[in-house]
């Protein structure tokens, strides 16, 4: 990849490459086998369904809509036996690919001018409203051809360099100059595609197609002459589809073979374009900087307070005993005897609703083992995008398969906290929080489904996931969870007294709240790079491919968690307040918080939607997103805290 042309920063930088390789160089592992066709063959052209994505006039997005490529009022040709689904993986479907075959014939090497794909198509004025409606809001035509997406060409300012970027125009907004208002532009339907296809010979009549890009244009004079020979219009008279009066259309196509010299495994590369890298890596660099330095710091200040501690603590007790006569001495030493050591009878005790924890827990671990695998494995190069929805395929498999992991954990932790409610526990594990995430996506689908728009899951998909659910993961759980409930407990190394200590005001930071605020951001903070690329690649409909960035930046939210948590665990257990379990929890999860602000800020800044109805699907996925994040991360804090309480508890002797 042309990442790298400063040498000085490549060299800065190559240590951190050792540990994220660059993502591009992960296609050519596995990848997908090429086909090669003969001159003549037919080359499949397929149609997806269309998306919005940014306008041109302020580059925002108006819609979250993605609509099916056959849509009676968008009239396309269909083909003569009618269109057909192509297979797609579950994943794919469940991004909103609906994968469809065209009326557009291609033969590899043959040129062609000027075809038609049916004949002339007429669109009553509703139908024309719509699909105005669909060019104002900037809607994308996705087609793909071998596995390749139809793209545009286009340049980065930066530095002069052309790339493809996926999809192409529906049509445009003619404006008479920069002062038209919105309601007097004009939208323009294209109606013609020059189809630009570049092919690679691989061997003796063996070609392979290694580039699509499509140019459309609006041809209003178009006829159709004879079968599917026709006469294209010219450039200077574009079509309007007219609200107010019937408007006939006759769609047509050119094929132009070019022949390159991109060999077939690099063919995704001009696709995968970083707007300027430098950026992209300094930003990483300076956050993971900050993270590293942030640990150290935690770190080194904690161990050598806490050995001081524990070394204070302990003599004392062993000043205690030598001198058992000398009553003042003892007294002495346990008025000397403050901080974390004196909540020992207190700091086992199990938290308050301790089966909500455990559930929480245990949903936690799973989600963060699929999380890990799935970015290990598209790091690795096994989630090509050629491979459509292999991404999403893995997530749903590997989500499936840990419920095993979540089980024991849960069931694990809830016997660590002595619960006895072992029917409820079994049960809610595997059911609690999918529950409310698949009624979340449903209720979400239902306002899809209303807009007759295509990005809606299909019910047998829905069904697909929720067997998968049953029959895999629910069974895998409960085994998971007897396995938990079999294991020992975690033992305290403390006995916990009888009755609890009261515990003192808490002040300043060190309130619930102000210290969820404070705790939450530095997470946030090691992954809101990366998170604004995956909001960029979800909502604009682009490939995300920058797995070795995801993959580092994991690894250091994962740390800045731990670390962040159990400072404040520290925090909290010097001043008496011994109720670690839930505040932990909550203190990395607030996060989460942050994410959804984030989310809420992309809104204000990329986004601008036309109906109420998107807004309802962003904010409601956003949410979803963000209860991932917070059952996650707050995870992950708890069993950070978890280990740092046993440690310290497990140093100090108490009689
Ligand atoms: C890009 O092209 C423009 C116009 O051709 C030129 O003015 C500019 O200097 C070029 N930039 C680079 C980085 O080459
Ligand atoms: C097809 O069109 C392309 C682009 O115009 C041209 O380079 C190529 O030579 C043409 N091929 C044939 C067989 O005419």
């Amino acid at each position: 990849m042309r990442a790298f042309q400063n040498p000085l920063l490549s060299a800065t930088l190559s240590s951190l490459a050792l540990i994220a390789p660059f993502p591009a160089s992960a296609f050519y592992l596995p990848g997908v086998a090429p086909t090669s066709y003969r001159i003549g063959d037919e080359v499949p052209l397929y149609v997806n369904s269309l998306t919005p994505t940014d306008t041109d006039d302020d580059r925002k997005l108006r819609s979250v809509f993605s609509f099916d490529y056959y849509h009676d009022a968008f009239h396309y040709c269909k083909p003569k036996d009618g269109p057909k689904n192509i297979q797609e993986s579950l994943g794919s479907i469940i991004f909103g690919d609906r994968i469809k075959t065209s009326a557009y014939v291609l033969r590899m090497g043959q040129n062609e001018t000027c075809k038609a794909t049916c004949g002339s198509q007429i669109f009553p004025p509703d139908d024309a409203k719509f699909v105005n409606s669909r060019i104002n809001q900037g809607y994308d035509m996705n087609w793909l051809i071998d596995g390749l997406p139809a793209a545009q060409q286009l340049m980065d300012p930066e530095d002069n360099s052309t790339f493809y970027s996926p999809g192409f125009a529906l049509g445009y907004v003619y404006a008479e100059d920069d002062e038209t208002p919105q309601e007097d532009m004009i939208p323009i339907f294209n109606n013609h595609y020059n189809i630009f296809v570049d092919f690679h010979q691989a061997g003796h009549d063996s070609y392979r197609v290694v580039g699509v890009l499509v140019e459309p244009m609006s041809l209003k004079s178009s006829k159709n002459v004879n079968g599917d020979q026709a006469q294209c219009g010219d450039i200077d008279h574009p079509l309007v589809l007219s609200e107010d009066s019937t408007t006939e259309v006759t769609f047509t196509y050119s094929v132009f073979w070019r022949d390159s010299a991109t060999p077939f495994a690099t063919r995704w590369d001009k696709y995968l374009h970083v707007y300027d890298p430098r950026i992209h890596w300094l930003s990483l660099v300076n956050s993971a900087v900050i993270v590293i330095f942030l640990i150290t710091t935690v770190s080194t200040i904690l161990v050598r307070t806490l050995r001081k501690d524990i070394a204070r603590y302990n003599r004392l007790d062993q000043f205690a005993l030598d001198d058992l006569s000398g009553t003042s001495a003892v007294e002495d030493g346990v008025q000397e005897d403050s901080g974390w050591k004196l909540v020992h009878g207190d700091v086992f005790r199990a938290p308050k609703n301790p089966l909500l924890l455990s559930v929480l827990l245990g949903n936690g671990a799973q989600l963060f083992m699929m999380a890990g695998f799935t970015i290990a494995f598209a790091m690795l190069g096994f989630l090509s995008p050629s491979n459509r929805g292999a991404l999403g395929t893995i997530m749903i498999l590997l989500y499936t398969f840990f419920g095993s992991i979540g089980g024991y954990v849960s069931a694990r932790t809830y016997k660590s906290f002595g619960g006895e409610k072992w029917k409820q526990n079994f049960a809610l594990t595997p059911l609690a929080l999918p529950l409310v995430v698949f009624s979340t996506f449903f209720l979400l689908n239902l306002f899809v489904w209303a807009r007759q728009a295509s990005g809606a899951v299909p019910f047998l998909t829905m069904f697909v996931i929720v067997g998968l659910w049953f029959v895999i993961s629910v069974p895998l759980s409960i085994a998971g969870s007897w396995a938990g409930f079999r294991h020992p407990a975690v033992e305290a190394p403390v006995r916990t007294n009888q009755i609890p200590r009261q515990i003192p005001q808490a002040s300043g930071y060190l309130r619930p709240l102000p210290s969820m605020l404070i705790a939450g951001v530095l997470p946030f903070g090691a992954i809101f790079v990366e998170l604004y690329f995956i909001m960029n690649s979800i909502w604009f409909s682009k490939v995300y491919y920058m797995f070795g960035f995801l993959f580092v930046c994991y690894g250091l939210m994962i740390m800045t968690c731990a670390s962040v948590t159990v400072l404040m665990v520290y925090f909290v257990l010097c001043a008496e307040d011994y109720h670690w379990q839930w505040r932990s929890f909550f203190t990395a999860g607030a996060s989460a918080g942050y994410v959804f602000l984030s989310a809420i800020l992309y809104w204000l800044r990329a986004l601008s939607f036309t109906s109420w109805t998107s807004g309802v699907l962003y904010l409601g996925y956003s949410a979803l997103i963000s209860l991932m994040v917070f059952v996650l991360t707050g995870s992950i804090g708890f069993f950070a805290s978890w280990m740092f309480v046993l440690k310290i508890y497990r140093s100090i002797k108490v009689d």
